[in-house]
């Protein structure tokens, strides 16, 4: 058994070899490389199967390090990064010179954020270089919650695991930026709108996903989606006499059916925490079909439904 000393000093040293590791974020599990390591960086692309246009986000180890990757930190963004760092915000910023294009998919703007998870932050202080990490999915996937994801997505090819068990989380950060003084959400995530709204005293602006370009992230119209079918919709239209191959996930109350899940929804941050692994399970029943209630939607809901109707697209 490997103690936890062992287990960041070989991800360091896999990751300074210029290997990818999958590690542990309070969101959800990433693939990492060294973000000054093209070939590494390579990898990452290969093995998420992820088309290149698609730029990455910058892991650092604090705050004090933004400035070597940026030019300008708006005001509102300092407040926002010394509420929330570490945590799940990404803030997209303009990029200094020694940012290599390969991470931003030629953007003159970087996505950086600083995750919350003890043995990620002990690795980063390991290093010296910073960590790319997209969620450790393969594109179109949906993103790993637990370490056993990785094996289900990867099989042999899996790369060596910093094991943290299950992330607190259990969604992706939320992505922000500046357009003059707006303040826009480029992706809903588990700091919810309302939250920023009250951090920052004013109304945030929420990015129109459809129009932009393979730039806007988490954009894809389909995302985060199981190989089964998933149905969207209201308890009322779910199948009156449910069969062995459809699964039902519900949120207001249990239902009866042969295979049923139920996250309570005045909970909402388990529903979050735990709903991509509850998509995990039920993918690997490979049934024809699955039924996720709709949630409300306001606050994490409202994260939640971006998510599930990406994974309910077909293309
Ligand atoms: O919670 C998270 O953010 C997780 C953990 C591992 O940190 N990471 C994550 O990365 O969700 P990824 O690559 O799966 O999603 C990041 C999104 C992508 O849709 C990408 O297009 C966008 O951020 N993005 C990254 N850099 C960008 C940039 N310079 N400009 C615009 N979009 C960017
Ligand atoms: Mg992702």
């Amino acid at each position: 058994m490997i103690d936890n000393k062992d287990d960041i000093s070989k991800a360091a040293e896999l990751l300074r070899s210029g290997e990818l590791v999958v590690i542990p974020t309070e969101t959800v599990y990433g693939l990492a490389a060294n973000a000054f390591n093209e070939d590494a960086v390579a990898k990452i692309y290969a093995l998420k199967q992820r088309p290149k246009t698609n730029p990455l986000i910058l892991h650092i180890a604090g705050i004090k390090e933004l400035t070597n990757y940026v030019e300008e930190i708006p005001d509102a963004a300092v407040k926002l990064m010394n509420h929330f760092w570490p945590g799940p915000l990404t803030v997209l910023l303009p990029k200094k010179k020694n940012v290599p294009d390969y991470i931003t998919a030629g953007s003159e703007r970087v996505a950086v954020r600083v995750p919350n998870n003890a043995k990620t932050l002990a690795l980063l202080g390991q290093i010296d270089f910073p960590l790319v990490a997209p969620s450790a999915n393969p594109f179109t996937y949906i993103s790993p919650t637990k370490p056993e994801h990785l094996r289900i997505c990867y099989g042999s090819k899996t790369p060596y695991i910093l094991e943290d068990g299950e992330c607190e989380v259990g969604i992706e950060s939320t992505i922000i930026g500046f357009e003059g003084k707006d303040l826009i959400v480029y992706r809903l995530g588990s700091i919810t709108v309302e939250t920023l709204e009250k951090i920052c005293g004013k109304r945030v602006q929420v990015s129109n996903q459809k129009s932009t370009g393979e730039m806007t992230p988490g954009m894809h119209h389909k995302h985060y989606s199981p190989k089964t079918r998933v149905r969207l919709t209201t308890l009322e239209n779910f199948p009156k006499e449910p069969d062995s191959k459809t699964a039902f996930i519900t949120f207001s109350k249990k239902v009866d059916a042969p295979v049923t899940f139920y996250l309570d929804n005045r909970h909402m941050h388990d529903v979050a925490q735990k709903l991509y692994a509850i998509l995990y399970e039920v993918d690997a029943l490979a049934l024809d079909q699955i039924f996720i209630e709709e949630l409300e939607e306001t606050d994490l809901g409202r994260t939640l439904m971006d998510r599930l109707r990406r994974s309910s697209a077909s293309k």
